[in-house]
C-alpha cells in the first residue's frame, strides 16, 4: 500500500519517492519549483538583479533560495531541484546562471553547486569590526565618497 502523507506532516523519503516535482512560474518572472509541494524541498530562481549601475550583455539568472528538508537531504533532491531550474532558465533564453553561497565550513551549499560544475567566480570578504582596533585610517569619515569620485 501506498504511503500517504498529510500537508502538516513529514516531508517524502527521497529523490527516488518524491513523486512530485513541480514548477510554478510566477508573475514577476521568476519560477519557484517544489519537491513533494514544498515538504521536502524548495527553490527559487528568477532574473539576477546587478548591482546599481552595473550591466550585463550576458542574459543572467540566479538562484535566490534553495532548502532541502533536514531528513531528505543527501538524497539527490538538492540536484533535482536545481536540474529543473537550469531547464528552466535555459528554455527561457537565460546564458548563465549565479548564485550566492555561504563558504563558511559547517554550510554544504560550496561543496554542493560545486558538486553540480559551478566555480567560483567571485568571494565577498568579511571582518567583524569588534575584532578590529586602531584608530581609522586617513580619510576615513571625512566625506570622501565613492560615488564622488566617479565620472
Ligand atoms: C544545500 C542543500 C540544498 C543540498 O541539498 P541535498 O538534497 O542534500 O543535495 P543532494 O543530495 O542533491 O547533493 C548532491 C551533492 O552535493 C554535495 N553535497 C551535498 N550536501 C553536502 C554536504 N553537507 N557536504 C558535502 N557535500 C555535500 C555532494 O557531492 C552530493 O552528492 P553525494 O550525496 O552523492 O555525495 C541542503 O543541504 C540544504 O537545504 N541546506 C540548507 C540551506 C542551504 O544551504 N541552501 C543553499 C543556499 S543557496
Amino acid at each position: 500500500m501506498g504511503r500517504e502523507v498529510n500537508a502538516s506532516e513529514e516531508p517524502e523519503g527521497g529523490a527516488a519517492s518524491v513523486s512530485s516535482y513541480r514548477l510554478q512560474q510566477q508573475d514577476d518572472g521568476s519560477a519557484v519549483v517544489l519537491a513533494g509541494e514544498g515538504r521536502s524541498g524548495r527553490l527559487h530562481i528568477g532574473p539576477r538583479e546587478l548591482p546599481y549601475g552595473q550591466t550585463s550583455t550576458i542574459r543572467y539568472a540566479e538562484i535566490r533560495e534553495l532548502w532541502v528538508h533536514e531528513s531528505c537531504r543527501r538524497r539527490g533532491i538538492g540536484g533535482e531541484l536545481v536540474r529543473r531550474a537550469l531547464a528552466w532558465a535555459r528554455a527561457e533564453g537565460y546564458e548563465r546562471i549565479a548564485v550566492e553561497a555561504s563558504a563558511r565550513p559547517d554550510r554544504p551549499a560550496l561543496p554542493f553547486y560545486e558538486a553540480l560544475g559551478f566555480t567560483r567566480r567571485s568571494v565577498v570578504l568579511d571582518l567583524g569590526l569588534s575584532d578590529v582596533s586602531g584608530a581609522p585610517v586617513d580619510g576615513a569619515g571625512s566625506g570622501d565618497q565613492a560615488g564622488e569620485e566617479r565620472s
